[in-house]
């Protein structure tokens, strides 16, 4: 079976004390992973040390960065190379995050470049994708998530692809309690994959875990990643009550 993660997206909340609390009563909580699932936190830059720390000991259970600069190295003051975070034991990084889209002018060219410095450095980059409202009511949602696939992962091979995580995360389904319906996950999810199988294999695009996001809650997570197509979640808002992600892991496939 391919990987099924649950992955919390903490954004820019939580004190690192409050941060370090969560994680604690998350830990605490010792939900044993299968070889298959995985627990992932991505949390702000100060924190990755004491995620790193705190998720040492558990089985599948590991940190990640939520954005990195898509230079290698260089005068670029306050920004975070994919290299550093390879060097203090980071594995995972969200890239291309809606909000990152929207309000740093994230294209996906840029999105291009930050994945390839994350492979370069070994770290699986976690792709967001996603339309806003007026694609999905125009209906235009595909050919829209298409052209983000096309312009930010159809130039690396095969190989570099299956390194990969994709995140689906509907726009107008994020931090608005509005949810996307198994129905529109599910055929989303498909038609990625689809376009996956096309560029490259079937055995390429049926290993890629593709995660929901937008709005994933403790009630609603066993009915999404139930869709043959979804493996797992990446959730923003209730991934900061331990009690709620801890239902979430436990969701997984
Ligand atoms: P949400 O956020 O779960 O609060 O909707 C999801 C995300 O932005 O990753």
């Amino acid at each position: 079976m391919r990987n099924q993660i649950a992955a919390a997206n903490w954004k820019m909340n939580l004190t690192y004390q409050e941060g370090e609390q969560l994680m604690n009563d998350i830990v605490k909580a010792s939900i044993h992973l299968k070889g298959h699932q995985k627990a992932i936190f991505a949390v702000p830059f100060p924190y990755l040390m004491m995620a790193i720390g705190k998720t040492a000991s558990m089985v599948n259970y590991a940190a990640s960065a939520q954005n990195c600069y898509e230079k290698k190295s260089g005068a670029y003051t306050g920004e975070v190379s994919a290299e550093m975070l390879h060097s203090i034991g980071i594995k995972y990084c969200v890239l291309g995050h809606s909000e990152r889209r929207a309000y740093f002018n994230e294209s996906n060219l840029v999105l291009a470049e930050k994945i390839a410095r994350c492979l370069e450095s070994g770290i699986t980059p976690i792709f967001c994708c996603g339309e806003p409202l007026d694609i999905r009511e125009a209906g235009t949602q595909n050919s829209y998530v298409g052209a983000q696939l096309k312009e930010s992962l159809f130039g690396f091979n095969a190989q570099q692809l299956q390194k990969m995580v994709i995140a689906y995360e509907p726009i107008w389904a994020i931090g608005t309690g509005k949810t996307a319906t198994t129905e529109q996950a599910q055929e989303m999810h498909a038609y990625i994959r689809a376009e996956l199988e096309k560029h490259y294999s079937h055995a390429v695009a049926s290993d890629i875990p593709i995660l929901y996001g937008g709005s994933v809650k403790a009630g609603n997570a066993k009915e999404l990643f139930s869709c043959p197509d979804v493996d797992g979640g990446l959730v923003g808002g209730a991934s900061l009550v331990a009690k709620d992600f801890i239902e979430i892991i436990k969701a997984l496939k």
